[in-house]
């Protein structure tokens, strides 16, 4: 991604906007060394950090396959809560950053309206769909193993820690981000849910 934000630049493009995530410190694996260079790169940047999407519940996403052909969700979180937001909440900040006229030039940690455990999720999806849906609670050696089924297992063990991180507390907050750069409140789980029902029964 470097080089390309480097031609980018000398291409004349003023300012730069980045997708990367909360679990991603600056400097951290993956995308967080893209964010510690982008300030020395660009004078006018942002990067979002979003909690985990509302979307890995629907679609071909991550949770929403189990869900529709076992109605269990599979997680190492135990009890953890995180603030899910909604993938359109993320773009319409997206838009924002990358349009008005003073850029964020900092990095913004985006969350739904509230935070939520996975049992919760579940109990939300049963309510809204109708369909009996049960969180298993895997220890994090179980979830790394079951991911290992689908995903290499560097790629599984570090799925598997994320788990645990968000059992440790890791994603239990929730921010004003949505609120504050789109002038309304960001979007409930349970708001998403009747969305997807109504687009997919039109
Ligand atoms: N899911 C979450 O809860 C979550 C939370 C925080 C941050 N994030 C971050 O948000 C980003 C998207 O996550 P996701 O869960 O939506 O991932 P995803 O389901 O794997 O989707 C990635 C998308 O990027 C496209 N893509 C991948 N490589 C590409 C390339 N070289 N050129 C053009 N398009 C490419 C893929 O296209 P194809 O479908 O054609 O392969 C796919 O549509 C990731 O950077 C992730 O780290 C995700």
């Amino acid at each position: 991604m470097l080089p390309f934000l480097h031609q980018a630049r000398t291409a004349g493009v003023r300012r730069a906007v980045l997708l990367s995530s909360s679990a991603i410190p600056e400097g951290g694996p993956a995308v967080g060394t893209v964010h510690q260079a982008l300030p020395d790169l660009w004078e006018e940047w942002a990067v979002l950090r979003p909690s985990w999407f509302m979307q890995n519940f629907t679609g071909t996403h991550a949770h929403a396959r189990s869900i529709r052909d076992e109605g269990i969700i599979r997680t190492a979180t135990a009890s953890g809560r995180v603030g899910f937001v909604d993938a359109e909440d993320i773009a319409a900040v997206a838009v924002r950053a990358l349009t008005d006229e003073q850029a964020p030039n900092t990095d913004l940690v985006l969350t739904g309206p509230e935070t939520l455990g996975y049992d919760d999720v579940a109990a939300i999806i049963t309510e809204v769909t109708g369909r009996p849906v049960v969180h298993h609670r895997l220890t994090y050696e179980q979830m790394r193993d079951h991911l290992t089924t689908q995903v290499p297992a560097e790629f599984a063990a570090m799925l598997a820690g994320m788990d645990r991180a968000i059992a440790e507390g890791a994603e239990d907050r929730i921010t004003d981000t949505v609120q504050r750069l789109t002038g309304r409140p960001p979007c409930t789980l349970r708001a998403l849910l009747e969305r997807e029902m109504r687009c997919s029964s039109s």
